[in-house]
């Protein structure tokens, strides 16, 4: 069984699909952390996210990378939104995801584009969405509790400007797929966001 699970930032998908890779006993892949390890590396790179051959240069980042905690930042997940803009990431980041989507033991995918581009034969589609008020209000708490000093305006001006550049970019943007079933979590606890998605899950199969 293939779960894709597509949505905005902070909208709930992590931990929704970390919840039904777990329920299902299916493994999970946050395709996020591979765009935010290319963005960590242009970082480190000292390079340019919007060019597109120092991006494709910073797909060769080290394993290891993953496990950085700096790429849970809001900054590199701005420099992930820039670098995913070009094709030639994308392409680069590909066959990983789809190896992973097609393993036998089955997987949950989430990300921007995983019902409508890595998987689109996956037998449940779930795109979890709430709106940009709500998730700068989530993204505020959850920075609050780590001790950072942050400000919810410019947390909100981020994550619209974020949720801009991945819906209308001309390669894979974020959509819904045509058979993806909208999940709201504006109004819903985690707990029950993700007995709604199990719901939806289990009416599937
Ligand atoms: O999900 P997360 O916020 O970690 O993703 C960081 C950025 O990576 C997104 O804003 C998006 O631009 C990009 N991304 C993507 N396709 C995916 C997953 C993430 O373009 N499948």
């Amino acid at each position: 069984m293939i779960i894709a699970v597509d949505g905005p930032t902070a909208s709930g998908k992590g931990t929704i699909s970390k919840a039904l890779a777990k329920h299902y006993g299916l493994p999970w892949l946050d395709t996020g952390l591979l765009y935010r390890a290319v963005g960590r590396q242009v970082a480190l790179n000292g390079a340019n996210a919007d060019n597109s051959v120092e991006a494709v240069a910073a797909c060769t980042f080290p394993d290891s990378l993953l496990d950085d905690p700096a790429l849970r930042d809001e900054a590199t997940g701005g420099l992930a939104s820039r670098v995913s803009v070009h094709p030639e990431v994308r392409a680069a980041l590909n066959k990983r995801q789809v190896d992973f989507a097609n393993q036998p033991a089955g997987a949950v995918l989430d990300g921007r584009d995983i019902g409508t581009v890595i998987a689109p034969q996956a037998d449940v589609k779930l795109f979890v969405t709430a709106s940009a008020e709500i998730r700068a209000e989530r993204r505020f708490k959850e920075m609050q509790a780590r001790g950072a000093t942050v400000d919810y305006e410019t947390i909100l001006a981020d994550i619209r400007a974020r949720d801009k550049r991945d819906t209308e970019r001309a390669n894979a943007p974020l959509k819904p797929a045509e058979d993806a079933h909208l999940l709201d979590t504006g109004n819903l606890t985690i707990g029950a966001a993700v007995q709604r998605a199990i719901a939806l899950v289990d009416a599937k199969i």
